[in-house]
């Protein structure tokens, strides 16, 4: 290998419970004796009926998979009551609140228990049924698990919806997936801020939405509107009930839980995963990819709005009885040295967070870092999108001091776990790249006719055959799940990201090769941002394009024409920007509203999306073929005026 490559650590090698031999003898195993290997690996998990077959599925015509089938189990039950039973006064979660003053929670696998029971018991009494959808609007406080597990206690779907979208989104996702419950908060913190929750589904809710029951959990105490009939407080209804509430069992191909995620066309999609597979994948991953061990404190900095925070906070580590800490706030409040002095609080061994935080605060130096003890730490991972080698030695070099591996996990929405990375006592590591396939992942590069490419390579990633933790289908649009991932190359699910291979076998992640962008790790299809700027009554049209942004990873940069008669001015520019935020959240704040007279486009209309692109990264030399513009005058302009001048 080139001499980018960083040797495993040897404190990690003497540690790890998997040998590079023990990852190479399982990884073939995981592909040539497939049925034997996962029956196997499913003993991670307590079945009702244990499977007594494994994969069943088909990449092709309908799309059909399923793992598992004839078993039954209840995930909630493996998360929280097993562990109750055999260790009830292990720490399960550790909460730390946005004000660093304020009472920290400890929570036994005990009191999980019997919180989370109580929650189900709530929920049943406030109608809920097997296979109801429930619509989770959450702040990061143990509220937000109780109320994702205690769906899963009762069967109910559960479709958590990120406290940073808008009213509009929110109601959106609630309609899309019929869910007639909303579990809330009356506000969350974060750096020191209230989002009003309540507010929000309050709003959402009144453009008819038929919901007959919401939770509130009291947070803050902010001051809420309770809608008789309709509202009740979590605290009085979980006060009324007893905490005897029997796990529901369920078939491993029931659906656990939706989540909505965007792609390169439509509104979000409601990615299903079910129950069996999903659990068995998360359960195996956060194993291996953090090589846990019993004492080790977790803490994972993802919102329970994201699946990193449903595959690595509420469900892998509590299926393996993990003690977890989990975050209410934000890496920059009340400073930059938050998550150093959590770390040193609470003594973290595996910390795992997203590349635009270890971005922004590297831009602070290592003042922040140094002040605080980190000697805890036993192993780093990032997730969201690609990391820089520069920010990748940082987080080794300066938090991790040169000691510990980092684990740079590639996977997605769709993927319920991780797929690329190396494992921390048994592989070499290189900056930037995430590595290589977990069990029973095969990974190729395909180029743009579809042609599989060997050895090293760039390519297009797909993956070959499917995996427990593999989404099932697009809630209530399973055409919709074909189209975009199994009909671009056939017989193969397609990814959306471009990748690159090197002579080990390790992968490097390039980006995505569709229209989607990722912002700060949020995903955020460009036909999504595009459709709530043509809501303001003064746009014509839109093209929205990512541009590298140093924190952020892709900024979000928006070309936009006006109605006839209307005048393009700074003001407007303030407003539309306004109008995403209000129409999607604050994630999908535009950095850049460039408002033009004209869009480049084809003879035949199509929008050069190419071009715009190579404006908004700044790259003007090199346009590529401009010759089929229907007015090259178009392009000049755009340059001229580009943003930021
Ligand atoms: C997209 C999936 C996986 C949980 C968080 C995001 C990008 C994710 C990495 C990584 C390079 C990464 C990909 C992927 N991505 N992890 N380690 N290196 N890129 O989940 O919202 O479904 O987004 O995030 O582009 O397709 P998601």
């Amino acid at each position: 290998m080139s001499d980018d490559v960083v040797a495993v650590p040897e404190a990690a090698r003497r540690a790890s419970n998997c040998s590079d031999a023990d990852y190479q003898a399982l990884y073939d195993r995981s592909l040539n004796d497939s049925e034997a290997f996962w029956l196997e690996q499913a003993r991670r998990i307590e079945w009702i009926k244990a499977p007594t077959v494994a994969g069943n599925w088909s990449f092709d015509d309908r799309v059909d998979i399923k793992w598992f089938e004839d078993g039954q189990l209840n995930a909630c039950w493996n998360c929280v009551d097993r562990h109750a039973i055999t260790t009830p006064d292990r720490l399960a979660l550790i909460f730390e609140p946005d004000e660093p003053d304020a009472e920290t929670r400890q929570i036994t696998y005990a009191q999980m228990r019997a919180d989370i029971a109580r929650f189900g018991n709530a929920l049943l009494a406030m109608g809920v049924e097997r296979g109801d959808r429930v619509t989770i609007y959450m702040p990061m406080v143990p509220e937000a698990i109780y109320a994702m597990l205690a769906c899963a206690r009762i069967g109910a779907v559960h479709s958590v919806v990120f406290g940073g979208f808008s009213p509009e989104a929110l109601r959106g996702r609630i309609e899309d997936c019929d869910s007639r419950f909303v579990i809330t908060a009356d506000a969350g913190r974060r750096g020191g801020r209230d989002i009003p929750l309540k507010a929000n589904v309050d709003a959402a809710l009144d453009g008819g939405a038929p919901v007959s029951g919401v939770m509130t959990v009291r947070v803050t105490g902010a001051d809420v509107a309770m809608t008789e009939g309709r509202d009740r407080w979590y605290h009085e209804a979980v006060a009324a009930v007893d905490d005897d509430c029997p796990c529901v069992p369920m078939n491993a191909e029931d659906p656990l839980f939706i989540l909505y995620t965007s792609g390169s066309t439509g509104k979000p999609k409601g990615v299903l995963h079910t129950t069996g597979g999903y659990m068995v994948w998360t359960a195996l991953t956060f194993a291996y990819a953090f090589d846990h061990k019993e004492d080790d404190i977790f803490f994972c900095t993802a919102d329970v709005g994201w699946i990193t925070g449903h595959s690595y906070v509420a469900y892998g580590p509590l299926a393996c009885g993990a003690t977890q800490l989990i975050f209410e706030g934000v890496p920059n409040y009340p400073d930059e040295s938050r998550f150093w002095a959590i770390t040193e609080k609470h003594k973290v061994s595996i910390l795992y967070t997203a590349p635009t935080a270890i971005r922004a605060l590297m831009r602070e130096g290592p003042e922040p870092v140094k002040k605080h003890d980190r000697s805890s730490l036993r192993i780093l991972g990032t997730v969201g999108e690609p990391i820089n080698p520069e920010a990748w030695r940082w987080y080794r070099n300066t938090v991790g001091n040169s000691r510990v591996p980092v684990v740079d996990t590639w996977w997605q929405t769709e993927t319920g776990g991780i797929m690329l990375t190396t494992l921390p006592g048994a592989h070499d590591m290189k900056p930037g790249w995430a590595g290589l396939p977990m069990f029973g992942v095969r990974p190729l590069l395909v180029d743009n006719d579809g042609q599989r490419i060997e050895g090293t390579a760039e390519g297009n990633l797909c993956i070959s055959r499917s995996w427990p933790g593999q989404a099932r289908t697009v809630y209530g649009d399973h055409a919709r799940f074909r189209q975009t991932y199994f009909s671009t190359y056939e017989g193969l699910y397609f990814t959306g990201d471009g990748a690159r291979r090197d002579e080990n076998g390790y992968y490097r992640i390039t980006g995505r090769v569709d229209d989607v962008i990722n912002v700060s790790g949020h995903r955020m299809g460009t036909a999504e941002i595009e459709s709530a700027l043509v809501l303001h009554d003064q746009v014509a049209e839109a093209a929205v394009v990512g541009f590298p942004h140093e924190v952020k990873g892709q900024g979000i940069y928006c070309y936009v024409t006006t109605n006839a008669g209307v005048d393009m001015t700074a003001d407007l520019e303030a407003e539309l920007r306004q109008h995403v935020r209000k129409e999607i959240g604050p994630v999908a704040t535009p950095d850049h509203i460039h408002l033009t007279p004209a869009l480049p486009k084809t003879r035949s209309g199509k929008i050069m999306r190419r071009i715009l692109r190579k404006i908004a990264e700044g790259d003007t030399k090199s346009l590529g073929d401009t010759s089929t513009l229907a007015d090259p005058g178009v392009v000049a302009s755009l340059i001229e005026n580009r943003r930021p001048a």
